[in-house]
């Protein structure tokens, strides 16, 4: 089935075929269509029309309402105010138009594909290796996952890249202490080891590691030389690292998949993985002259990136010890992901607090011809989760706080509230747990997605899992009602009449269902999951209203009434668990 064409489109195109015959010059002109509370519709674009063709509004308004033929589509136009028009439709085409969403047999609810798809590489989710997951890693993972899924749901073909911090001095210690005590980090082969456990070993023979670094001169010594095998791909050397690597991996899978995500192991390429290209990297860019030796290292200078004494600041690619950076790293990974994965975008969920080094890299790439008009990088900077004083989030103590800390605290709030309600609904124990984590950690990652990226917000638990007001558990009650709704209905099934008036909160809940594919759209190609939640909030807010006015399930009701209310709520239902699931939450059938 062909994707739906919404409402607003079809109006749009009416109105703007109207103006372009009722203009004195035949120009392509946009009508500028909103929702109107007035009306179902307004378009207030005839003012700047008329101005530019030196005409009176109200008259280009009138002449463009005389070549506006009501019929199926369009119930009523009218000039209004000093030039804009009021659009209202007929109750017909709203039910149409959702009952062709409602038909999609992909499931997809009508919503159309992206008009020029391309493939996109996206960088998220990237923890250090040997380290623990903290609250800054939330963001990068939660964002980055709501994205991969709504490019994908409009035809982009996307490939994730976990950009791990797995190499760098620091391992040079570490690699050295273990290969010092081999049976420290030995796994008994029947038991699996969990993530918590993992992550316990990791920081005990960070501890014990470090103790010896600063006590014992000749340790560092070895630990030093350690670093240089590791460089030079000494086989044994990265044998003990992998062991980190593997060790910190189970830690990994294990918060990911407390926060309900699917990280592909495919899909983890560290800083390690460039490694091979470091030296090419910097070959060409010092032949190419994009960089140049200063002070024995090899840096890129920009014009406008100066330090607080006015001098340049530069982009080091490699340092006077000829040791390579995070930079150079980067240089390589958007030389793999533009010439080997033929990406022709180039999207980094990471920090704001990085931005200046994407800005040089993106600018050291572009001008060595890697990136270019049609191969484009940008950053989808995000800001500081802060706590509830205003100040970067610490527990009591000061400290950074712990990601899984922080989900199991989540959970646990939630699963008192489900539990609250439980008893009611007749939930198994079983269930009050499961819904406690699609609670819990819906409410993290809404939370999270419902600002936008660049903003800072507070991390404020009591506010996440409150049952009303812009929150996922408002949502998630939302669609659980309806599904309650639906389980009461008996043989009534959802079936659209279009042959029926409707009321006007009706009118309203199918308008605001008909926007969900423009709105994809928009969301997809400006990387704003936000836009995403506040449409679904309204969604519910749309809904409780018409519940406020409208009986779905009355006998006072015609047969052919509750059906068309049953569809309705259903099309509402489906949109929320689709909208939801774009942005990685789980609708609970029963909550
Ligand atoms: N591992 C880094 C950190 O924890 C983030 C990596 C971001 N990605 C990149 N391509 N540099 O800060």
């Amino acid at each position: 089935m062909p994707p739906v064409t919404s409402l607003t489109a079809h109006v749009h195109q009416r109105l703007a075929t109207a103006l372009t015959a009722t203009l004195p010059e035949p120009a392509a002109a946009d009508p500028l269509l909103r929702r109107s509370d007035r009306a179902d519709f307004q378009a207030n674009g005839i003012l700047a029309l008329a101005k530019k063709a030196k005409a009176n509004p109200r008259d280009l308004a009138t002449q463009v309402v005389a070549q506006v033929v009501t019929d199926d589509l369009i119930k009523d136009i009218e000039v209004s105010g000093p030039g804009f028009l009021n659009i209202t439709l007929t109750d017909r085409a709203i039910t149409e138009t959702l009952a062709a969403r409602a038909a999609d047999p992909a499931d997809r609810l009508g919503v159309p594909l992206a008009a020029h798809p391309g493939t996109t590489v996206i960088d998220y989710a990237q923890p250090n290796v040997a380290k623990e997951m903290h609250v800054g890693h939330l963001r990068s993972a939660v964002i980055g996952d709501a994205v991969v899924r709504i490019l994908e749901f409009v035809g982009e073909s996307v490939v994730r890249r976990h950009h791990i911090g797995d190499w760098g001095t620091q391992f040079g210690m570490l690699i050295q202490y273990l290969d010092e005590h081999p049976h420290e980090l030995d796994r008994s082969a029947d038991s699996a080891e969990t993530g918590e456990e993992a992550m316990s070993n990791l920081n005990r023979l960070y501890k014990a590691a470090r103790t010896h670094f600063d006590s014992d001169e000749e340790f560092k010594t070895r630990a030093r030389r350690r670093v240089v095998d590791l460089q030079a791909g000494d086989p044994h050397t990265l044998a003990t690292w992998q062991r980190f690597v593997d060790e910190s991996k189970v830690y990994f899978f294990s918060v990911f998949e407390k926060l309900d995500m699917e990280i592909r192991d495919a899909d983890i390429v560290g800083e390690s993985g460039y490694n091979d290209m470091l030296d090419e990297t910097c070959r060409l860019l010092e032949e190419s002259g994009v960089a140049v030796r200063s002070e024995g290292a090899l840096c890129v200078f920009f014009d406008d990136v100066k330090g607080p004494d006015g001098n340049p600041v530069p982009l080091i690619v490699k340092k006077s010890d000829g040791g390579y950076g995070y930079a150079a790293t980067d240089l390589s990974a958007i030389r793999n992901r533009v010439f080997d994965l033929k990406a022709d975008t180039l999207l980094y969920v990471v920090d704001a607090r990085q931005s200046l080094h994407f800005k040089m890299v993106f600018e050291t790439a572009r001008r060595a011809g890697w990136l270019n008009e049609d191969t484009k990088a940008q950053q989808l900077a995000f800001g500081t989760v802060l706590g509830k004083d205003g100040k970067p989030f610490k527990t009591r103590e000061g400290e950074t706080v712990r990601l899984v800390d922080l989900l199991d605290e989540a959970i646990d709030r939630a699963t008192a509230v489900v539990r609250e309600k439980a008893a009611k609904m007749g939930l198994s124990e079983e269930e009050i747990v499961e819904n406690g984590r699609f609670v819990g950690v819906g409410a993290v990652k809404y939370a999270d997605l419902s600002t936008s990226a660049v903003r800072d917000y507070k991390f404020d638990l009591d506010q996440m899992v409150s049952l009303n007001g812009d929150t996922s558990v408002y949502l998630q009650y939302a669609y659980a009602r309806i599904q309650s709704i639906l389980r009461k209905a008996g043989d009534a099934r959802p079936v659209a009449h279009p042959e029926l008036a409707l009321a006007p909160a009706e009118r309203a809940l199918g308008l605001h269902l008909d926007q969900f594919g423009e709105l994809l759209l928009d969301v997809a190609a400006g990387y704003e999951p936000h836009k995403l939640a506040a449409y679904l909030y309204q969604l519910a807010s749309h809904l409780t209203t018409f519940y406020d006015q409208c009986q779905v399930l009355s006998d006072a009701n015609p047969p052919e009434v509750v059906e068309n209310r049953l569809f309705l709520v259903d099309l509402t239902a489906r949109t929320l668990h689709r909208g939801m699931a774009l942005l990685g939450i789980r609708t609970p059938e029963r909550l």
